[in-house]
């Protein structure tokens, strides 16, 4: 598997805290990785650093071997980096299709008119919202907001989606169906970096986990194995056990 995305030694300050603290990692194509760390940890930091809604103070970003650091976010969403929300966003006004319609004009490939009508069809039905076309963000469920981000995000067509706490919330034969389709999106060739708090999910569905506490990497690799290390244990599931 070839690396996607690769990170090194990348901070991020706010005043004097230091939220994201030289951290290290690379994610394959069609790899799912999981970002798992206390309350605070840093994890929403990396993905708006990653994404370029917050600019690094130090370290390097690679994306398909080249690096992102200070490019706009509507551009690093063109690159091929598309993520979701923590909480959720949408366009109020649009329907569900015409904002699906919205993500696939402005994606990577700028699809129009038929095409794009069919693709955006495809995507929220993929999503599980093939129902809801014509409704407005205000009138669907909490779950169903989530649905629609997550098509937005495909829609871009990217490479490396990043998901913050896309799954937190769902019942559970909604989170049987949400890790299902995370699942297929890694299948396609999609990498995949996801930060969840319910480590069974983790379990279930990545293929690596990375965990963080105070800004810093304590620990990578297996899910079952880094799950059970000791600091691992004291940091995260001395407080999230319960999640
Ligand atoms: N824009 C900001 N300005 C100031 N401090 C911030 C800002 N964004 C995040 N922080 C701080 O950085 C630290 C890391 O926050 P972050 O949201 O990345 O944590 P998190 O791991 O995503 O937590 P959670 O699990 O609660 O979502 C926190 O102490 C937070 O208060
Ligand atoms: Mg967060």
């Amino acid at each position: 598997m070839s690396a996607v995305l690769e990170v090194d030694g990348l901070t991020r300050r706010f005043g004097g805290l230091v939220a994201v603290d030289g951290l290290g990692f690379s994610v394959a194509s069609g790899e799912i990785v999981g970002l798992v760390g206390p309350n605070g940890a840093g994890k929403s930091t990396v993905l708006n650093v990653l994404s370029g809604v917050v600019r690094p103070d130090a370290g390097s970003i690679a994306f398909l071997g080249k690096s992102i650091i200070g490019r706009a976010p509507d551009r690093i969403a063109r690159l091929g980096v598309a993520r979701t929300f923590q909480p959720a966003r949408s366009f109020a006004s649009l329907t569900c299709h015409d904002s699906v319609l919205t993500s696939l004009a402005f994606g990577r490939k700028r699809l129009w008119g038929r095409v794009a009508r069919d693709e955006a069809d495809r995507l929220l039905d993929r999503v599980g919202l093939g129902r809801a076309l014509d409704s407005l963000p205000g009138q669907l469920a909490y779950i169903d907001h989530k649905r629609l981000e997550l098509a937005r995000a495909l829609a871009l067509q990217p490479e490396l989606l990043l998901l913050d706490e896309w799954l937190a919330g769902f019942n559970p034969a909604e989170l049987e169906g949400g890790i299902g389709l995370i699942r297929s999106l890694g299948e396609q060739g999609i990498a995949v970096l996801l930060v969840e708090h319910v480590l069974e999910t983790i379990q279930a569905l990545c293929h690596r986990c990375l965990v963080m506490n105070t800004g810093r990497l304590i620990a990578s690799g297996l899910p079952a194995e880094v799950l059970a290390e000791p600091e691992v244990v004291r940091a995260y599931l001395g407080e999230e056990g319960d999640a």
